[in-house]
């Protein structure tokens, strides 16, 4: 068991912006959040704009560079030190490498897409909470082996890590998005109740969920 499957984002119909994000976010162990996040940002809003669907699967990107911003167990998985410098790291690397693309995006367009990086763990239009809402949904779906992982290797204790479980629901505006949350917030709850006895492969998820290559179904070179 396990939600990283391989080629699941065989059909995603990345734009050439998109495809160039996953590209760069490749070997990021959170590469199939940041997908499965986009496809629940078009699944909530299908008129979603294209800086909707690009900040939603950039969103964590910082995560992926080393000097981050570190969060300890004790602080919750709402600590506003910690969200908003994440935030605000993801929000600079992504504008990097958006300025840094020939021919740059114009500038309404890279602002328009730091906003809700900047906001996406706080939301506070319907844009961004359409942002927030789709990176808890992503989270709930997609990262079982992430909280058994986190649990046996003694990181949190299953009380800890459904704290983070409580706070991806919690935090949803959209009503949409919240009937959508619970029978994922369900099988997450599920998958990490039984981390000491499940016998999902975290290193095999962990390979998965990290590679452009298997997500997108491409061949391996
Ligand atoms: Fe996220």
């Amino acid at each position: 068991m396990g939600s990283a499957a391989a080629g699941r984002y065989a059909n995603a119909g990345l734009s050439p912006i998109e495809a160039d994000a996953v590209e760069w976010l490749d070997g990021f162990y959170q590469l199939e959040h940041l997908l499965c996040a986009r496809m629940w940002v078009m699944k909530l809003c299908p008129e979603a704009s294209a800086e909707v669907k690009l900040a939603t699967l950039v969103h964590d990107a910082e995560r992926h560079f080393p000097g981050g911003p570190t969060s300890t167990p004790s602080d919750g998985f709402d600590d506003p030190d910690y969200l908003f410098a994440h935030s605000i790291r993801s929000a600079d690397i992504v504008e990097k490498w958006l300025c840094e693309r020939s021919p740059a995006p114009d500038e309404g367009y890279i602002r328009r897409v730091r906003r809700l990086v900047l906001r996406h763990e706080i939301g506070g239009n319907w844009e961004a909470d359409f942002v927030q809402a789709a990176d808890s949904l992503s989270f709930l779906e997609t990262s079982d082996w992430l909280t058994v992982e986190w649990v046996r290797s003694g990181r949190y204790t299953v009380e800890q890590a459904r704290e983070k479980l409580d706070y991806s629901v919690e935090r949803i505006r959209p009503s949409l998005a919240l009937t959508a949350a619970l029978p994922l917030f369900e099988s997450a709850l599920q998958a990490l109740e039984s981390a000491h006895d499940t016998d999902i492969d975290v290193k095999c998820q962990r390979e998965i969920a990290s590679s452009r290559s298997l997500l997108l179904g491409l061949a391996r070179e």
